[in-house]
């Protein structure tokens, strides 16, 4: 197909997998990955790709982290790597805490640590019940918070991950503002957010629930595995007048949108809103498993013993999220810089691409959190399935590890470190796989 060579390891490396492993989800094409630095990715025959997914939102600050980060955990490991810590104390995790509190806006100063983002998302949900002893929980249409009991429920990006495993008590959906897609039909992004905000005073808790009984509105500043979906501005301020009035606690999910992939450490700093509770998870352990839920001080504490795990705190994914945080403090100007100019280049390619291509529907992005939908037909909206799985392949058989996101969008998330010179390579990879799927969608 193109210059990527997939041998006798790959091929039997896949064939176990097919054979041992229970359930995954899986890109559309056989990467299996080896070693990497920085925005490029060798696999296991050798074969040399740029990386445009950070590998699915994690490797922020490059593939297989940095130095920096590998070195501190290679320290942390001569010492002692699990600590005990929702049982004994430790400095470590307490100073990572600080630190990362150092970054929330203010009036944030407690943290809670564990493995993944749908476990920092159940704490979330526990927590918001105990801090406004209330039952149910809204979230929207499109959200992804994760697979766990408690937070499948909000989840709702696709039937799949749901079926079998319902009901789901408790749980409301919203309206989110998709300006591209929508049910209300509207262009205009102030309108369309007026519209979702009524839906939500007036069908919501004006005919279906009773603001009383609702405790947290979980929210994606911009929704992620549904497909790369930006809110109007206003609305997000909106929402938030609601969750103040109505006495609920706004959580926003930065699992994915947060750790500077927008250019600022919280992606809802771009709508010039506070939320009550962050998530934090993926970039956040530098390629270790970590979440946090971090919560506003003023809410108090939640009582001893209602919560807790195992590894939250561990010492390794600690070693990690410190070393890499730490590389972000001290390199935040640059790294800005090259998020705001790299993601300046891909959108305005983007752009081009669009004019030029009709399988192109829409390009959004803010920062280095960018994506590109493509659909049948501009008209109909028809997202293009089939389209978007040649585009992946087609990348990847040329150099390029780019991930999907919802029914057909192209997801492109580099690392934040990533070089102008891979930007390029990488756009033009990407441009000749349109063209061609744009080609192949008109015979
Ligand atoms: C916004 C968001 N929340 C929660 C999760 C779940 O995180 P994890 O897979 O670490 O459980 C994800 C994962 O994709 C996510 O994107």
């Amino acid at each position: 197909m193109g210059k990527i060579n997939i041998g006798r390891r790959t091929n039997s490396i896949l064939s176990r997998d097919r054979k041992v492993m229970l359930t995954t989800t899986r890109a559309p094409y056989p990467f299996v990955p080896d070693h990497g630095e920085g925005d490029i990715v060798y696999d296991v025959e050798g074969n040399r790709f740029i990386d445009f997914s950070s590998f699915v939102s994690v490797y922020n600050l490059g593939v297989g982290g940095n130095a920096a980060i590998r070195r501190s955990m290679t320290g942390q490991i001569k010492k002692l790597t699990h600590n005990a810590f929702t049982d004994y104390y430790s400095e470590r995790p307490v100073r990572f805490a600080e630190k990362l509190v150092s970054m929330m806006p203010r009036g944030f100063g407690r943290v809670f640590f564990s493995n993944s983002g749908t476990e920092a998302n159940e704490a979330a949900l526990k927590f918001s019940r105990v801090f406004t002893e209330r039952q149910y929980v809204m979230s929207f249409y499109g959200a992804f918070h994760g697979r766990t009991g408690g937070v499948l429920g909000m989840t709702s990006s696709k039937p799949v991950q749901k079926e079998h495993f319902g009901p789901f008590p408790n749980v409301i959906h919203a309206i989110y503002p998709d300006t591209y897609r929508n049910p209300f039909n509207i262009d205009d992004a102030d309108e369309l957010s007026d519209a979702c905000i009524e839906h939500i005073e007036k069908d919501i808790l004006g005919k279906g629930y009773s603001q009383k009984e609702i405790s947290a509105i979980f929210i994606e500043p911009m929704q992620g595995e549904s497909g790369y979906v930006i809110p109007p501005k206003r609305f997000m301020k909106e929402l938030s007048r609601v969750a103040t009035e109505n006495g609920i606690l706004l959580v926003a999910d930065e699992i994915q949108t947060g750790y500077m992939r927008t250019g600022k450490f919280l992606a809802l700093d771009n709508f010039n809103v506070q939320a009550d509770i962050y998530t934090l998870a993926k970039s956040l352990g530098g390629g270790t498993p970590i979440g946090a839920t971090i919560t506003r001080t003023s809410l108090g504490d939640i009582p001893a013993g209602s919560h807790a795990n195992t590894f939250g705190g561990n010492l390794l994914a600690i070693a990690a999220a410190e070393a890499s945080l730490d590389y972000v403090k001290r390199n935040m100007r640059s790294l800005q810089r090259n998020i705001k100019e790299r993601g300046a280049y891909i959108m305005k390619r983007l752009g081009e691409m669009k004019d030029k291509y009709e399988i192109v529907g829409d390009c959004r992005g803010i920062g280095l959190f960018i994506g590109m939908e493509l659909v049948k037909d501009r008209k109909t909206k028809e997202p293009a399935v089939e389209g978007l799985e040649d585009v992946l392949k087609e990348c990847f058989y040329n150099g390029l590890i780019i991930l999907p996101a919802g029914k057909s969008v192209v997801r492109i998330i580099p690392p934040l470190t990533v070089s102008q010179k891979s930007v390029e390579s990488g756009m033009d990879i990407l441009e000749e796989a349109v063209k061609k799927a744009d080609a192949k969608s008109k015979n």
